[in-house]
């Protein structure tokens, strides 16, 4: 990530200030880091307005593995990913409190580029959404907002192959993304987000909105792309965190206070997690016995 890039967002407060009055962050997260972590999250507060919608949800995300977040509607899942690449920053009233580096670096920190924060860490949505332009043209269209200078060709059939697309679409590159079927369309938002490789991918129920081959389809692809890149990725569907995760992070809703906020009830490896949970609550999730 290019950290040096400089533009502060005075429209945006974060405050941190709870946090550098209990520790020296910097120096305790490179040690996390050193540990082999890729991002270190640690979330103590996040507000939307007064409303604080997540607590306490520490997440260690570790290189070339799947993270899932897992947990019942409105617990905050969507929330805590967003905040990984300071998606968030265009929800007015967004406030967080805590900390969240990127290889050793603050991704709040005021001298950091959001823009440059999510180049490096990628994101793809619920619902497919190609651009309206060519097939080619949707993978491309990050390189040129990057003013990359290589080869485009190159790139773009790079990319169409590490989402497994390629096969399917190398002949007709020039026709409409929207074309494609849903699942397609889906593989190409994941080609168009690591075609500028990006050094973490952020999946927000990414196969919702597909059919149970699609979904398939885009499993196996994870898989794969774990041999390069980090992948967090949420999900409601407790079969497919057992499928693709290494390690599984089980958020819950908080309403003893009168409120609803989401926090971290237990974060493992995935095998472990449903084999054996700590926790009550999480038993009772992973039995069924709630949505
Ligand atoms: N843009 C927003 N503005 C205000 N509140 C929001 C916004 N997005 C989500 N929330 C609230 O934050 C909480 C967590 O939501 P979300 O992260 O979408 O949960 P999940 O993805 O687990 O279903 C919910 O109470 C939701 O209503
Ligand atoms: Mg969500």
């Amino acid at each position: 990530m290019n950290v040096d890039a400089v533009s502060p967002r005075p429209d945006i407060h974060h405050d941190r200030t709870h946090t550098s009055s209990m520790r020296p962050i910097d120096s305790a997260t490179h040690d996390r880091a050193a540990d082999g972590m890729i991002m270190d999250c640690r979330i103590q507060k996040l507000f939307y307005g007064n409303f604080l919608a997540v607590r306490d949800t520490d997440l260690p995300i570790i290189p070339n593995e799947i993270t899932s977040f897992i947990g019942p509607s409105g617990c905050g899942k969507s929330t805590v990913l967003r905040s990984l690449n300071r998606m968030n920053d265009f929800i007015v009233g967004f406030r967080l409190q805590g900390s969240v580096h990127f290889r050793g670096h603050d991704i709040y920190a005021s001298h950091v580029d959001a823009v440059a924060v999510r180049r490096s860490i990628g994101m793809v949505f619920q619902q497919p959404n190609p651009f309206a332009m060519s097939i080619y043209k949707n993978v491309a269209f990050g390189l040129r907002l990057n003013r990359f200078k290589g080869d485009y060709d190159e790139r773009v059939e790079k990319a169409l192959r590490d989402a497994a697309l390629w096969d399917e679409v190398k002949d007709k590159l020039h026709t409409s993304g929207l074309a494609l079927s849903g699942g397609q369309q889906q593989r190409l938002c994941i080609a168009r987000a690591v075609a500028v490789e990006p050094d973490l991918l952020l999946m927000d129920e990414p196969c919702s909105a597909l059919d149970p081959i699609a979904t398939r389809r885009i499993e196996e692809l994870m898989l794969e792309l774990k041999e390069h890149y980090t992948i967090a990725i949420v999900t409601h569907n407790l079969q497919q965190a057992q499928r693709v995760a290494d390690r599984t992070a089980f958020l819950f809703v908080d309403t003893t206070q009168g409120g609803r906020t989401g926090y971290l009830i237990e974060y493992r490896p995935t095998k472990e997690l449903f084999d054996d949970p700590h926790e009550e609550t999480t038993k009772a999730y992973i039995r069924g016995e709630f949505s």
